[in-house]
């Protein structure tokens, strides 16, 4: 039995990982704080919001009275913290952002947790989300391992690196139980389309410019995010306290050649002749700070817990494409309001 404080869960890895939770553990009550900042969408989950063992709570991960209050009305035995500002670009223009919420929400998230779980830390679980940017770029060769030294290079990894840290010193000093897992990027249903997939397919539905950073050449490690929350529930049940997991698909593609195929599959799918949307494709001013490669070693959590991706990468992306061109009215809403704003700035209205 668990009763779990889930934050984040409106946002995109966050919804589906509340969904996994709450209709594979009937027996286990889901309490989702979020803020709802522009990432933050209850549309996300519909299907399972009348369910009886969840609730959504709105509120902020850096109001420690507030969390405090939270833990002491429901006895949290367990935390699956997700809330975290994740957009590496927009860490570039505002980073005080990110350190607010990824370093003094995840401290104040940690505090309220000790305090509550002071005297009592057995059975309770403190499992936090991270990603695999805090490893740094790799080069050509190479993956990211647990081992793999911290070097995080954008206000947004740098932000992630510190939560980690702070994790880490809360489980040797004060032997919080906490677990924490390193994951590569996901996309799917629900991705906010400021992240590259997504955007690409808003922009390919609406015959709007690709921008591509860059010479396109940098590599990503894609994982489909069914596959993300899968791993978080094997790590949540069965990883070790104060042990880190790192995530990935084994799946890696350059964004030019992952673009291009995203317009060879949109091109099938909406009837359009060959070659259509990669005329949409446009190189624009590389991102500052760019990390050339991402790559997942994931060995740990295939030998110690035996858990591999179930989704082949053709087929996720063809899943995700679909779910977009069926769901044209979620992402009408999400691009409705500020979106537009954000996208002339970053894009300088191209
Ligand atoms: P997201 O931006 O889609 O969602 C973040 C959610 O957190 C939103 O619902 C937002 O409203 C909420 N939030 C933000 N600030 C908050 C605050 N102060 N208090 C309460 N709620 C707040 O992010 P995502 O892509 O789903 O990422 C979730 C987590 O997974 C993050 O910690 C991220 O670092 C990590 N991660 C993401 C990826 C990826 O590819 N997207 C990969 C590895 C790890
Ligand atoms: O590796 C995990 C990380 O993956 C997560 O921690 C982050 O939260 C998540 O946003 C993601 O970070 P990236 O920066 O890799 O994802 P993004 O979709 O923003 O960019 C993917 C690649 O595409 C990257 O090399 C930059 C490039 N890109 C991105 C955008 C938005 C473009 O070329 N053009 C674009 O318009």
């Amino acid at each position: 039995m668990h009763t779990i404080l889930l934050t984040g869960g409106a946002g995109f890895i966050g919804s589906h990982l509340t969904r996994l939770f709450v209709k594979k553990y009937p027996q286990y009550k889901i309490v989702n704080l979020d803020k709802l900042t522009y990432a933050g969408n209850l549309e996300n989950l519909r299907d399972i919001e009348n369910e009886a063992n969840y609730q959504f709570v709105k509120g902020d991960i850096t109001d420690l009275d507030f969390l405090r209050k939270l833990f002491a009305a429901h006895q949290f035995t367990a935390v699956l913290h997700c809330a975290a500002e994740s957009h590496v670009d927009r860490s570039i223009t505002d980073p005080l952002a990110f350190i607010t919420t990824n370093v003094l929400g995840t401290g104040s998230l940690l505090l309220a947790a000790k305090e509550a779980w002071a005297g009592d830390m057995e059975n309770k679980i403190f499992y936090h989300i991270s990603t695999d940017e805090v490893y740094g770029s790799l080069g050509a060769a190479g993956f990211f391992t647990e081992e793999t030294a911290y070097d995080p290079r954008s206000p947004y990894s740098a932000s992630k690196a510190s939560s980690d840290h702070m994790v880490r010193a809360f489980y040797h000093t004060y032997k919080l139980p906490v677990k924490i897992s390193n994951c590569s990027n996901n996309y799917g249903p629900f991705h906010f389309p400021e992240k590259l997939i997504p955007l690409c397919i808003h922009n390919i539905i609406n015959n709007k410019p690709l921008p591509i950073y860059g010479k396109g050449e940098n590599v990503r490690d894609w994982l489909y995010v069914e596959d993300h929350a899968a791993a978080i529930d094997v790590v949540f049940h069965n990883g070790k306290i104060g042990e880190t997991y790192n995530i990935g698909g084994h799946n890696e593609w350059t964004n030019i050649d992952l673009v291009k195929e995203l317009c060879r599959q949109m091109d099938e799918k909406l009837g359009k002749e060959k070659g259509t949307s990669e005329k949409l494709i446009t190189y624009v001013t590389d991102r500052a700070g760019h990390d050339l490669r991402y790559a997942i070693d994931a060995t740990k959590l295939k030998e110690e817990l035996g858990w591999i991706p179930s989704l082949q990468f053709e087929e996720g992306i063809s899943k995700t494409i679909d779910w977009y061109l069926a769901n044209s009215e979620w992402l009408t809403h999400v691009t409705s309001g500020d979106y537009q704003k954000y996208y002339n700035q970053q894009y300088h209205n191209q």
